[in-house]
């Protein structure tokens, strides 16, 4: 199997959403959900500060995703780059595509002078958190969160 990791087009707009749902992220209930959730994915497409990167396999099937916001901070030396989604359909798991796509985010991060790299992971995603650790990345923080909805 080849693996190609390159930029998402608009034409993996639909794959793209279906790897969102499959990492567990709402399904449109409606229409106007769908157009709304595409022209999001559209905008991180083609904003100079946020991208997704997909992984390509045999050249033709989209196989996962990873997305990547370039984030400013005060008093640091750089922006950080924050992901806050990254996902690898089922059947390609622990296969080393995960790996590549972190690697290209993390040379994308480089290329922009950040000076580190930051997500969240939910506590029950524990095979997520041995990949992050076998990468080298820490577990430093709690993170909190409100939803405005309830
Ligand atoms: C987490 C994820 C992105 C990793 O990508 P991947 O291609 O499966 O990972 P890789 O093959 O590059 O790395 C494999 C390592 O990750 C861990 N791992 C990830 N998924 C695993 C799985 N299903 N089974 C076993 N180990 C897994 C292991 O530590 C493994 O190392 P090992 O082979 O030495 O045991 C992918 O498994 C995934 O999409 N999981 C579901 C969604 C998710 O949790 N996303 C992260 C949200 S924070």
């Amino acid at each position: 199997m080849s693996i190609a990791i390159r930029t998402a087009k608009k034409n993996d707009i639909p794959l793209v959403l279906d790897l969102l749902y499959e990492l567990g992220r709402p399904k449109p209930k409606k229409d106007s959900d769908l157009d709304l959730f595409r022209n999001l994915v559209k905008k991180q497409i083609s904003d100079s500060d946020k991208t997704i990167l997909v992984a390509e396999a045999d050249d033709v099937n989209i196989v996962g995703m990873i997305s990547m916001i370039v984030l400013p901070r005060l008093n640091k030396r750089g922006p950080e780059i924050y992901v806050p989604e990254l996902v690898v359909t089922k059947k390609y798991q622990n296969q080393g595509i995960g790996t590549l796509l972190m690697k290209a985010c993390i040379s994308f991060g480089k290329k922009r002078n950040c000076h580190n790299i930051r997500l969240e992971s939910g506590l029950f995603r524990e095979e997520a958190h041995k990949f992050y650790k076998k990468l080298g990345f820490e577990s430093t923080s709690y993170s909190f969160s409100k939803n405005f909805e309830n």
